[in-house]
């Protein structure tokens, strides 16, 4: 493992001044972009260890693109054409090409509510990460908190894994569990699980970079 800063006198791995070029991250989102703050909010308080340089939505008014602006992050609305669960080839070819440009060493979905095709996954091999709201392999797919209070379970939970080419199928990075209460809609599971997701990611995103070690770019 490559740990940047690890070898000087007292200068933290955590430490906010790194020694080297920082890991590079592009970002993905659809939604309101909470995961996103949780990452940018660790980037600027010095945790995180690599740092987001391109947020790109596939929906043009994603609060993760209000969020970007406020981070001073550079973003952009990619129209994701006419499909409804996947970008079209050329959407997802300009999102290669962003990404590219922006010189990312990885990449971070964060609430992206498309299905990533080969174009991405070939471009960045084992470096693109999800966070799913359930304790996978349970709960796959859309609504994943809702699923679990309609199944009763006990317990639920958010899982970061790396993305292949199923639907939340790709290796396992990290899980936090949530307990599941009796009064539990699906709605306040999930506000207790973003809680969750919200401390797993930056985690796991910074042991990642750690294993990554230094920039290629
Ligand atoms: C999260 O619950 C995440 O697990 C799922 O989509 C949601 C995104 O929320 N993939 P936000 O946009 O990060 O607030």
């Amino acid at each position: 493992m490559n740990t940047p800063g690890a070898h000087m006198p007292g200068v933290s791995v955590l430490s906010a001044s790194w020694e080297f070029p920082m890991l590079r991250f592009g970002v993905l989102g659809s939604g309101k972009g909470s995961n996103f703050r949780a990452l940018a909010e660790a980037f600027q308080s010095g945790t995180l260890g690599a740092q987001p340089v391109i947020v790109l939505s596939d929906v043009e008014h994603a609060g993760i693109l209000d969020l970007a602006r406020e981070f001073e992050i550079p973003s952009l609305f990619i129209s994701p054409g006419s499909f409804r669960t996947k970008m079209s080839s050329e959407a997802e070819a300009e999102i290669v090409r962003l990404l590219r440009e922006a010189r990312v060493d990885f990449v971070v979905l964060a609430g992206f509510m498309r299905v990533i095709k080969e174009p991405l996954l070939q471009a960045f091999p084992g470096r693109i990460l999800n966070i799913h709201p359930s304790l996978l392999p349970a709960f796959r797919g859309l609504d994943a908190w809702r699923q679990a209070v309609e199944a009763g379970v006990p317990e639920a939970g958010c899982t970061v894994h790396l993305v292949d080419a199923g639907v939340d199928t790709g290796e396992i990075l990290g899980q936090s569990r949530v307990p599941v209460l009796p009064s539990d809609t699906a709605e306040s599971l999930h506000a207790r699980i973003q809680v969750a997701e919200h401390e797993l990611y930056p985690r796991i995103v910074r042991e990642f970079a750690e294993n990554l070690g230094t920039p290629e770019n």
